[in-house]
């Protein structure tokens, strides 16, 4: 092939000399700029070599002279952050929780945390938000079986309801069938006269003089409820464990004896209290 450098006839460019079935290609040399980009880049990759982690070796990699590790960077600022998060759970464990929620920045900390153990620790029974399930109870309305107020929702984190605590909250409703104090149809009529209270049966007089006579020690004589002993209210609409004729039934005849965990010793103080602020302010709180 012969090599021969002539001008292009149409754009006035040289050519390279190759040539191939007639076709002559010119010589266009790549723009100035685009070549200095080129040798910048080049010599920033070799200056990065040297001063960054680079070359992979057998055992370990190049370091580079800077001595700059990513995984060194995120741990400082982990530390950094947990840091900052002991100094706020210091303070939290030491107040008390009343001080606590009186605390813009130690609050704001608490229900940011607090949300996160709650789904963690709680949301298995409770449900995420805590709007409950059945047999376990909605945390996001001012229904209460124990108290909503913040000491009295703290108590029930720490020691627990019928739990492995010497402290736990404690009560017991008899199973009336299982346990021979009532027959089945007494036990049905109690349960419509229990259902008469939020309108969903008929008033039941029989029923009634059993309700005063087996349950109003407990559930108050309007079937209001009582909080010293876990006592629902019967009247408001809002059930455990259901409000359907069977699930009442099933409830007086072998009761329930529902089981909520002691948190002491296996969640820290700071936490507890943490977790009692979040449930207060997911819209029951008393004062
Ligand atoms: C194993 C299931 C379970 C887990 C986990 C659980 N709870 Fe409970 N919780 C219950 C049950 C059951 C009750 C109702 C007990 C009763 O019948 O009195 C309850 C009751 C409560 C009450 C009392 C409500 C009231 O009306 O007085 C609060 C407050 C509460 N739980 C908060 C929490 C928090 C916060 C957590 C997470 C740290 C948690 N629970 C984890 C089962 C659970
Ligand atoms: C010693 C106190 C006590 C007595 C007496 C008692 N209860 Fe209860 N009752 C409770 C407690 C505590 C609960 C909550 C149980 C739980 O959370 O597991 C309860 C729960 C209930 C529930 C479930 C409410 C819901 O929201 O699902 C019904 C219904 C009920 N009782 C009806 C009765 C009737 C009817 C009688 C009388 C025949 C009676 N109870 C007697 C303490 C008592």
């Amino acid at each position: 092939m012969p090599t021969k450098i002539e001008k292009d006839a149409v754009t006035g460019a040289e050519t390279t000399g190759h040539e191939w079935d007639g076709l002559r290609e010119l010589n266009n040399p790549l723009p100035k700029w685009w070549l200095y980009v080129l040798y910048a880049t080049v010599l920033f990759s070799a200056v990065w070599v040297v001063l960054y982690p680079s070359v992979p070796g057998f055992r370990s990699y190049f370091g580079g002279l800077l001595g700059y590790s990513q995984r060194d960077e995120v741990a400082q600022r982990l530390e950094r952050a947990s840091n900052a998060q002991a100094k706020f759970r210091d303070q939290i464990a030491r107040l008390d929780i009343e001080a606590v929620k009186g605390d813009p920045e130690l609050d704001r900390f608490a229900l940011a945390g607090g949300r996160v153990l709650f789904a963690e620790n709680c949301a298995p029974c409770h449900q995420s938000g805590g709007t409950g399930a059945r047999g376990y109870p909605n945390l996001a309305d001012d229904d209460w079986l124990w108290g909503g107020r913040l000491t009295e929702i703290e108590y029930t984190l720490r020691h627990g309801i019928r739990a492995q605590d010497d402290e736990t909250r404690q009560s017991q409703m008899p199973r009336f069938l299982a346990d021979g104090i009532l027959t089945l149809p007494q036990v049905e009529a109690v349960a419509r006269h229990v259902r008469s209270l939020s309108g969903l049966d008929k008033p039941d007089a029989g029923g009634a003089a059993l309700y005063a006579e087996n349950c109003a020690v407990c559930h108050g004589e309007q079937g209001r409820g009582n909080r010293e002993l876990g006592a629902p209210d019967l009247a408001d609409r809002i059930w455990l464990y259901g409000g359907d004729r069977a699930a009442v039934v099933q409830t007086i005849a072998y009761s329930r004896n529902g089981v909520m965990p002691n948190w002491s010793g296996r969640l820290d103080d700071a936490t507890i209290k943490m977790l009692a602020l979040y449930v207060h302010a997911l819209g029951g709180g008393e004062q």
